[in-house]
C-alpha cells in the first residue's frame, strides 16, 4: 500500500528512485512520482497518474535535471483520486521541499482547516500534501532545520505514515519517520537508501536497519541517525538480507504470479529446511519456548485474505496433533468485539507482508491484553513480527504478485511444523507419529512438483476454454473447505469473475439453488482412502449438482476412479495423507486462476483495485 524509495549517494538517483519503484510496485501501482534535488540544488520533481511504465516513458521524453538525493513513491490511492495531482511527492515551502507518504493521516481536516486559516494553499485532495505543508511551515518556524522541523510536524499527525522528505537547502539529507507503517534503511558504502521494504535497495546493498514505531530517520551519503519522535538517539537493529535481487525478479517467466506458482515446491522445502532434526521438528526459533506451549489453554490464529484461509487449514492439523482448541479469526474484525483473551491465549498471527495494518493492530491488542503472540510471517524486518513474542518466517523469498500464491503453502507448512512442535512439547504426539508426520511433510515439495509437471497443461487449456464464464463455485470439505475458499478468493482477485467457495456439507442448506445448467464447480474431492467417508459424501454432493446440471471439474487423488462417472473433468493430485491434502489440492487452483486471468488478457501480477501490502486499515 504504497511504495516508497529515498536515496543520498554519489550516484545520480534517478534510475535508483525507478528501479526501487518498480520492486515496490506489487505495494500499490495507480501513481508514481519522484523528487530529485540536482547538482545546482534545484528541486526536480515528476509525478503521473497510472503505473511506474508511464512516469518513466515521460521521464524519458523530457528528463528532471539529476542529482544525487532523491525520493520516489508508487501510490494505492487512499484520499483523493489517481490522478497526476494526488500523485506523490508533494510540495510544500514554494516548491522547495517535497514529501512522500505511506498511511492515513485520521486528522487530516482539523490540520488543513488550521492552515487554510493561516492562509496555505492546497493542490491535491490527499491528507499528503497536509503534512508537506504543515513541514514548510514547522521549517520555516524551526530555523531551516529540516529535522527538527520533521519531529515537530509528526508530532502533530494521528494515524499511520511513513513520511519521507527532503529539501533543496540540504541537499544530501533525506528524513524519513514512521508509525504503523513500514521503512527499513539500506547501509551502502557512501551511499544510503530508504525503502517500504527491502527490495528498494536490494539490488545495492544486503546491508539493513530496522527502524521502530515513532522512530525518525535521517540518511546522509556518510551516515544515518535514528531518533525517537523527542529527538532522543535510538539504537536500530542491523540484519542481512537473505536473498538477492534475482529472487524478485521475473528471470523468464510471463508473470510474476507463473514465477512464483513454479515456486511452490521449493517454498514448502525452504520452511521445512533446518526445522527437522533426526526425524523430528526442531525449530530454533522457538528454543526457551515448551513452557508457554504446555501452559496454552487455547490458540487464536488471526490474519487476512489468503493467509486467513492458511490458518483455517492449520486449525485443524492443531487440533487434530496438538490437541489444543483453536479459533481462527479474521484480523479486522477480532479487535472490534471485546475478545476474552487470557496470558493463556497464544495468538498466532499469519502475514506474508508483516505489515498489513489490520492483522498488525489486532496483534498489538493482543499484547496489551495480555495474550502471547507468535508471528507467522515471509518478510524479514517487518512489522508484525517485531511487535510478536515469537517468530516462525516461512522461506517462501520475495513474493511479488499481488494475489499470494507461494506464500500460501509456507504459511501452510509453517502451521503443520508448528502444530507438530506444540503436540510433541505437550506430550500428545508420540516420536513415531511426529516422525511419519514430518515424512509425509517432507514428500509434499515433490507432490507439488509432479502436479506442476503433469497437470498444469490440462488447467490452463482448461481455464482458457472457460474465458468467458461468469461465475465459478467451489466445494471442498474438512481441510478442502480453506481450498475452497482460496479456490474462489484467487479467482476473484485476479480474473474478476464472480467467485464462491463453500463447505460441500453446506450446499443441501442454501447454495445449491445457484445451481443451474453450465454452472462450473469445482470440487476438492477427499481421499478414497479415508476411513471417515467423506469420499462418499463428497461424491454424492458431485452427483446433486451434477443431476442439476453443474459443469463439475473435480480435483482428485490420483486413482480414485469413482468420480470419474460424474466429473466433466478430473484434475489429479498425488496420494497424501488427509491433513496434507490441502497442500496439494490448492496448486491446480492457483493455476486455474492464472491460466483464466491470463486468457482474459489481464495483469495477473497487478489487479485492478487491489495491492499486495496492505498498510490502512
Ligand atoms: C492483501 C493481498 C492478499 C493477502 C492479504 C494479506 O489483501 O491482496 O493477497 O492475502 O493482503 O496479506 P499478508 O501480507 O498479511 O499475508
Amino acid at each position: 500500500m504504497c511504495g516508497i524509495v529515498g536515496y543520498v549517494g554519489p550516484r545520480p538517483s534517478t534510475d535508483i528512485l525507478l528501479s526501487g519503484l518498480a520492486r515496490l510496485e506489487y505495494r500499490g501501482y495507480d501513481s508514481a512520482g519522484i523528487a530529485v534535488i540536482d547538482d545546482a540544488g534545484e528541486l526536480g520533481m515528476r509525478k503521473r497518474a497510472g503505473k511506474l511504465g508511464i512516469l518513466r516513458e515521460d521521464l524519458a521524453r523530457a528528463p528532471i535535471s539529476d542529482g544525487t538525493t532523491g525520493i520516489g513513491h508508487t501510490r494505492w490511492a487512499t484520499h483523493g483520486g489517481p490522478t497526476d495531482g494526488n500523485a506523490h511527492p508533494h510540495l510544500a515551502d514554494e516548491g522547495k521541499l517535497a514529501v512522500i507518504h505511506n498511511g492515513i493521516i485520521e486528522n487530516f481536516a482539523a490540520l488543513k482547516a488550521e492552515l487554510v486559516s493561516e492562509g496555505y494553499d492546497f493542490v491535491s485532495e490527499t491528507d499528503t500534501e497536509v503534512a508537506a505543508v504543515l513541514l514548510g511551515r514547522e521549517y520555516r518556524a524551526n530555523g531551516a532545520d529540516l529535522e527538527a522541523a520533521f519531529r515537530a510536524t509528526v508530532s502533530r499527525l494521528d494515524g499511520a505514515f511513513t513520511l519521507l522528505a527532503l529539501h533543496r537547502e540540504h541537499p544530501g539529507l533525506v528524513v524519513g519517520a514512521r508509525r504503523n507503517s513500514p521503512l527499513v534503511i539500506g547501509l551502502g558504502e557512501g551511499e544510503n537508501f530508504l525503502g517500504s521494504d527491502v527490495a528498494a535497495f536490494v539490488e545495492h546493498t544486503r546491508s539493513a536497519l530496522a527502524i521502530g514505531q515513532d522512530q525518525i530517520v535521517a540518511i546522509t551519503p556518510g551516515g544515518v541517525r535514528v531518533t525517537d519522535f523527542d529527538g532522543d538517539p535510538v539504537e536500530v537493529e542491523p540484519f542481512e538480507v537473505t536473498w538477492d535481487a534475482t529472487a524478485a525478479e521475473k528471470g523468464g517467466w510471463s508473470s510474476f504470479m507463473a514465477k512464483e506458482v513454479s515456486e511452490e515446491p521449493e517454498a514448502v522445502a525452504n520452511t521445512i529446511r533446518g526445522r527437522i532434526s533426526d526425524g523430528a521438528v526442531a525449530i530454533p526459533e522457538l528454543d526457551g519456548l515448551d513452557d508457554l506451549f504446555r501452559d496454552i489453554d487455547r490458540i487464536l490464529v488471526i490474519a487476512c485474505g489468503t493467509a486467513a484461509y492458511a490458518g483455517q487449514v492449520g486449525k485443524y492439523a492443531l487440533e487434530q496433533w496438538a490437541r489444543v482448541p483453536v479459533d481462527v479469526e479474521l484480523a479486522h474484525e477480532f479487535r472490534y468485539r471485546d475478545p476474552v483473551l487470557s496470558p493463556r491465549t497464544l495468538v498466532v498471527s499469519i502475514s506474508q507482508s508483516g505489515e498489513t495494518m489490520d492483522t498488525l493492530m489486532a496483534v498489538k491488542y493482543a499484547s496489551e491484553r495480555g495474550a502471547r503472540t507468535l508471528s507467522i510471517c515471509n518478510t524479514q524486518g517487518a512489522t508484525i513480527p517485531r511487535e510478536s513474542d515469537a517468530i516462525v518466517y516461512t522461506h517462501a523469498g520475495p513474493e511479488v504478485a499481488v494475489a499470494s500464491t507461494k506464500a500460501f503453502v509456507a504459511q501452510i507448512t509453517a502451521l503443520y511444523l508448528l502444530a507438530l512442535h506444540i503436540g510433541s512439547v505437550r506430550g500428545e504426539l508420540t516420536a513415531v507419529e511426529s516422525a511419519q508426520h514430518v515424512r509425509e511433510l517432507e514428500a509434499i515439495p515433490a507432490k507439488i512438483q509432479r502436479i506442476l509437471d503433469r497437470e498444469q497443461e490440462h488447467t490452463t487449456q482448461l481455464a482458457h476454454w472457460m474465458a468467458d464464464t461468469r461465475s465459478v463455485l467451489f466445494l471442498g470439505r474438512h481441510v478442502g473447505f480453506p481450498i475452497a475458499l482460496e479456490g474462489a478468493l484467487k479467482l476473484k482477485e485476479i480474473s474478476y469473475i464472480h467467485a464462491e467457495g463453500f463447505a460441500a456439507g453446506e450446499l443441501k442448506h442454501g447454495p445449491i439453488a445457484l445451481i443451474e445448467p453450465g454452472q462450473p464447480v469445482f470440487v476438492i474431492v477427499p481421499s478414497p482412502r479415508e476411513s471417515s467417508q467423506l469420499h462418499d459424501k463428497v461424491v454424492s454432493n458431485i452427483q446433486e449438482i451434477r443431476a442439476r446440471g453443474a459443469r463439475v471439474i473435480v480435483v482428485a487423488e490420483e486413482g480414485d476412479a469413482a468420480v470419474l462417472p460424474f466429473a466433466d473433468e478430473v484434475l489429479r493430485i498425488p496420494l497424501a495423507g488427509p491433513l496434507f491434502e490441502p497442500l496439494l489440492a490448492v496448486v491446480p487452483l492457483h493455476i486455474f486462476a492464472m491460466g483464466l486471468a491470463t486468457a482474459k488478457g489481464l495483469d495477473v501480477d497487478q489487479p485492478r483495485n487491489l495491492a499486495k501490502s496492505v498498510t490502512v486499515e
